[in-house]
């Protein structure tokens, strides 16, 4: 690939603000620009900086007035929910049971599950998102649809093939010792293959026997570098039912501790209904509470307490569970979190929402010296954002005075329309826009 600038507004964080005038938390350049080569982001700076670098002649793709922004990253996601997506159902144990589990049994069909990949990572991309923690179903032709597709488009993606052995459909349920077979192979032919890493993937307590979770511990043994991701304590139905399954539990979060599957790489979605001690034990394993707002609102399930977390020292990621949640926008996704906290009389400021859904996401995986920053260095993982892209936001940006302005209208009145353009190492890659 060819060297490339782009020039436009960079903003980019460097650490999680510890208010909203912590402007030491974030590098923001409004005549700014990107020398892109081989990928990568070799330089980041002003523009008369880094035209005086650059080769001459070099290509310069001038997307002012825009922002540009690392990609979005989305780390609680499903795969094989793209048709589950707002189906109508009271609360959680009813949505699983009435449309997920039922959808996801087509993705044993490998045409479908190729289909629905090609699907899904134009829809992450057309939002903006360039990395995802993705769930697959429980077969492994949905796993290597899924690396398969974000190896061809070049991804940084996380994905897993889904263990999960009880209460559920037959055709939805492998055993202990086949989701480790599985697994294996899944990790054998994907993980580290281009960009793409594989987690260890217990979907939750309640679908998984205590020999299956013996299983998930031993994968998490033999692959300590593995991300885990699974759900925890998300609907008060679910917590009761999975008390009853693991009697000599302390709690929902000791159950997976007692299988050696809390850590720092562990992912775990909803975390609303904690305990002080089951925030403690997340805290001390270092594991990630992952905030999924609209899904919260949309399946009832609570309003996650960002402010307790954060006073227990629990790492938070914030993510847009689809098919539960229900937009695959990350600006979607941070109003909504931003409604949860008012609800709650917490203070959420846009400038921590946008490092939450870059940097932070990033730092919650542990990727974060390669992506969700636009650091020299890094992976060219980039969007342009137009904060001024529909009529009614175009009037609203009339009186926009400041970055945090400008960044609150995008969250509150944004989504995928706002995506001017996607960059994926290096490489334009918007949908619509090629
Ligand atoms: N808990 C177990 N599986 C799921 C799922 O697919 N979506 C959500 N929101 N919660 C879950
Ligand atoms: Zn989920």
């Amino acid at each position: 690939m060819t060297a490339k600038i782009l020039r436009g507004r960079l903003l980019s964080f460097l650490a999680r603000p510890a208010g909203r005038d912590d402007t030491s938390s974030y590098f923001f350049e409004e005549d700014g620009a990107l020398l892109i080569a081989e990928g990568r982001i070799a330089a980041t700076g002003t523009f008369s900086e880094i035209m005086d670098e650059a080769d001459e002649g070099i290509e310069v793709i001038d997307h002012r007035p825009h922002l540009i922004l690392p990609g979005f990253i989305d780390p609680h996601i499903h795969f094989p929910q793209m048709q589950v997506t707002a189906s109508y159902a009271a609360s959680l144990l009813e949505w699983l049971n009435t449309y997920t589990f039922v959808e996801e049994q087509r993705f044993a069909d490998r045409e479908h599950a190729a289909r629905f990949a090609d699907l899904f990572f134009d829809e992450l991309l057309r939002h903006g998102t360039t990395t995802a923690s993705a769930f697959c179903s429980v077969h492994t032709t949905s796993a290597d649809a899924f690396f398969e597709a974000a190896c061809q488009r070049k991804l940084m993606m996380i994905g897993g093939k889904v263990m999960m052995d009880r209460n559920a459909p037959g055709k939805l349920t492998d055993t202990p010792e086949k989701s480790y077979e599985d697994t294996k192979k899944v990790i054998s032919r994907w993980h580290g293959r281009g960009r793409a890493l594989v987690a260890i993937t217990p979907r939750f307590a309640i679908t998984s026997t205590p020999e299956q979770l013996e299983m998930a511990q031993a994968l998490s043994e033999e692959f300590p570098d593995l991300h885990i991701q699974t759900h925890l304590s998300e609907n008060d139905a679910e917590i009761e039912l999975t008390m009853k399954l693991y009697p000599e539990a302390k709690d929902y979060t000791d159950v997976y501790a007692r299988y050696g599957l809390l850590g720092r790489k562990t992912l775990l979605g909803h975390a609303i209904h904690l305990s002080d001690r089951e925030m403690d034990a997340i805290a001390e394993a270092g594991s990630i509470a992952v905030h999924c707002p609209t899904s919260n609102l949309f399946l009832g399930s609570g309003l996650f307490d960002l402010e307790r977390l954060d006073a227990k020292n629990v790492r938070v990621a914030v993510a847009t569970d689809i098919g539960g949640g229900t937009s695959y926008s990350m600006l979607r996704t941070l109003d909504e979190a931003y409604k949860i906290q008012q609800l709650k009389k917490n203070r959420l400021s846009p400038i921590e929402s946008f490092w939450w859904a870059t940097r932070g996401n990033a730092e919650a995986l542990g990727l974060e010296k390669r992506i969700g920053t636009l650091a020299a260095g890094s992976d060219a993982d980039i969007i342009v954002l137009d904060s001024a892209v529909t009529p009614a936001m175009a009037i609203r940006r009339e009186t926009v005075e400041t970055l945090e302005e400008e960044l609150f209208l995008l969250q509150t009145m944004g989504d995928d329309r706002c995506v001017r353009e996607v960059y994926v190492a290096g490489r334009a890659s918007h949908p619509d826009r090629r």
